[in-house]
């Protein structure tokens, strides 16, 4: 049995794991345009493993006997100007959805809530993880700068990486 900030919270994370999915989605779109086709597929699974973050939640809140809401979902932007700002803003998303899992792990502890500090193991591990690999994209462009044939050769480094975590 989850306390009603407990549900609310959580269902605050579940809109923002769908956001987070549309988000990185919607980015891919851009790479597409581009003809970015290793950044797109990249960010396509990265949309994917946000959907399945927004339903370990989703199941989460409803196996307490809580009713999961998605809510409404915010638009994400359309217009980019570079690789590096699409993942400098990847990067930023992830350090704010990493602050939002530990708001979330600081109420269940408050709350000697043992199950859901439990269940939300699983996601700072996913966020250390996540922050890692979008740091090290970002080495990876500034490394080997977007000037001429730069930007083919990052696309194909982040294409490599394919849905690697
Ligand atoms: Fe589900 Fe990338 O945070």
């Amino acid at each position: 049995m989850l306390s009603r900030p407990m549900v609310e919270s959580l269902n605050n994370q579940i809109q923002l794991e769908s956001y987070s999915s549309n988000l990185y989605l919607q980015m891919s779109a851009w790479a597409e345009i581009k003809g970015l086709e290793g950044c797109a597929t990249f960010l396509r699974a990265q949309a994917q493993d946000e959907m399945t973050h927004m339903h370990r939640l989703f199941k989460y809140v409803y196996e307490t006997g809580a009713l999961p809401v998605i809510g409404t979902i915010k638009a994400p932007p359309t217009k980019y100007k570079s690789v590096s700002e699409v993942f400098k803003q990847v990067y930023e998303h992830e350090k704010f959805i990493t602050g939002k899992i530990n708001e979330l792990m600081n109420l269940a502890i408050a709350e000697q809530d043992h199950s859901t500090v439990n269940f939300l193991q699983w996601y700072v591990a996913e966020q250390h993880e996540e922050e890692h690999t979008m740091q090290k994209i970002l080495d990876k462009i500034k490394n080997i700068g977007e000037t001429g044939s730069g930007v083919f050769f990052i696309d194909r480094a982040i294409g490599a990486l394919g849905g690697e975590k």
